[in-house]
């Protein structure tokens, strides 16, 4: 067994209903933020961290994904028949980005699924897995943070953060004690514990390296909330035999899952890029004084 992070799962496979009717016909993944879609964020995180190849689970109408991360022959030519050389970097840097793999989930069947879905790529090394409704903007990365925190301690790693007590049935819930440290044992791990039952509030981010024991339980493990194979039940079980590490990392997470956090990440990228700032304050300014 390898002990470096060099895998990485990203799962793609899911319908996309919040996103209706944007994502009839496309997948949520290629929505863009700002011009990139929100896919090519995720895939840039585990680069910029050190991941080699990347597995990405789809499922039926996710052809775009494959296409975007693949060479567009006849758009370069066009490009360079254009002298537009900005644009033709751009293009081309996307289908160097690392080396893309493609598996179909052929069912809905959860999250804990998807991910035993890449058991057969993964093999025997520990990987990260990162989900594409969560976008993380922090220096270093997120999965860097953790691929250090792994490689320090030889232990599964989640990313946890605060959120208000009245959200943390909408995520996975750690349990650390009264440790306040920014890496820490994790005592116990619950999906989406019902209102007023959750043992603290860190959530699970969309962020996680595994130790490949995982798959064994994710191959025997029942359906859990949702009637979905939960990956936090088989982390749950992995805890028990093997210790599992949060990390409350540092950084701003988007959830573009959700429509408020898709518009708010949209705003807060824009703010922070030099081609769009000083006009979308001016804009927003005047629009705000018209409320
Ligand atoms: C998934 C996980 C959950 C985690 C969340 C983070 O839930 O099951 O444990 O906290 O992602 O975004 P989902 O949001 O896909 O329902």
């Amino acid at each position: 067994m390898d002990n470096k992070i060099r895998k990485a799962i990203i799962p793609a496979g899911g319908l996309g209903t919040r996103f209706l009717p944007a994502t009839k016909a496309q997948p949520k993944e290629m929505l863009p933020l700002i011009d990139k879609p929100a896919i090519q964020y995720i895939v840039e995180e585990a680069v910029r961290s050190g991941i080699e190849s990347i597995i990405i689970v789809s499922g039926r109408h996710k052809r775009a994904i494959e296409d975007h991360f693949d060479k567009s022959v006849e758009l370069e030519a066009e490009l360079e028949a254009r002298n537009n050389e900005t644009m033709l970097s751009i293009v081309k840097d996307i289908s160097q980005l690392a080396d893309i793999y493609y598996v179909r989930q052929k069912e809905p069947l959860g999250l804990g699924h998807a991910v035993l879905c890449s058991r057969r790529f993964i093999a025997d090394d520990p990987f990260a897995v990162l989900l594409g409704d969560d976008i993380l903007v922090s220096d270093p990365p997120c999965l860097r943070q953790m691929m250090d925190v792994y490689e320090e301690t030889q232990s599964s790693v989640v990313a946890v953060m605060e959120v208000p007590w009245d959200q943390t049935h909408k995520y996975g819930i750690v349990d650390i004690g009264d440790n306040d440290d920014k890496v820490s044992r994790v005592l116990d791990i619950v999906e989406k514990p019902a209102p007023g039952q959750a043992p603290s509030n860190l959530a699970v981010v969309g962020r996680y390296v595994l130790d490949p024991a995982i798959f064994g339980l994710l191959a025997v493990a029942k359906p859990g909330k949702g009637g979905e194979i939960q990956l936090t039940d088989s982390l749950q079980e992995l805890n028990r035999i093997k210790p599992l590490t949060a990390l409350n990392f540092d950084g701003k997470r988007h959830d573009v899952g959700d429509k408020l956090g898709f518009v708010q990440a949209t705003i807060d990228f824009a703010l922070e890029r030099e081609d769009l700032s000083a006009d979308v304050k001016k804009y927003l300014r005047e629009r705000l004084a018209q409320e």
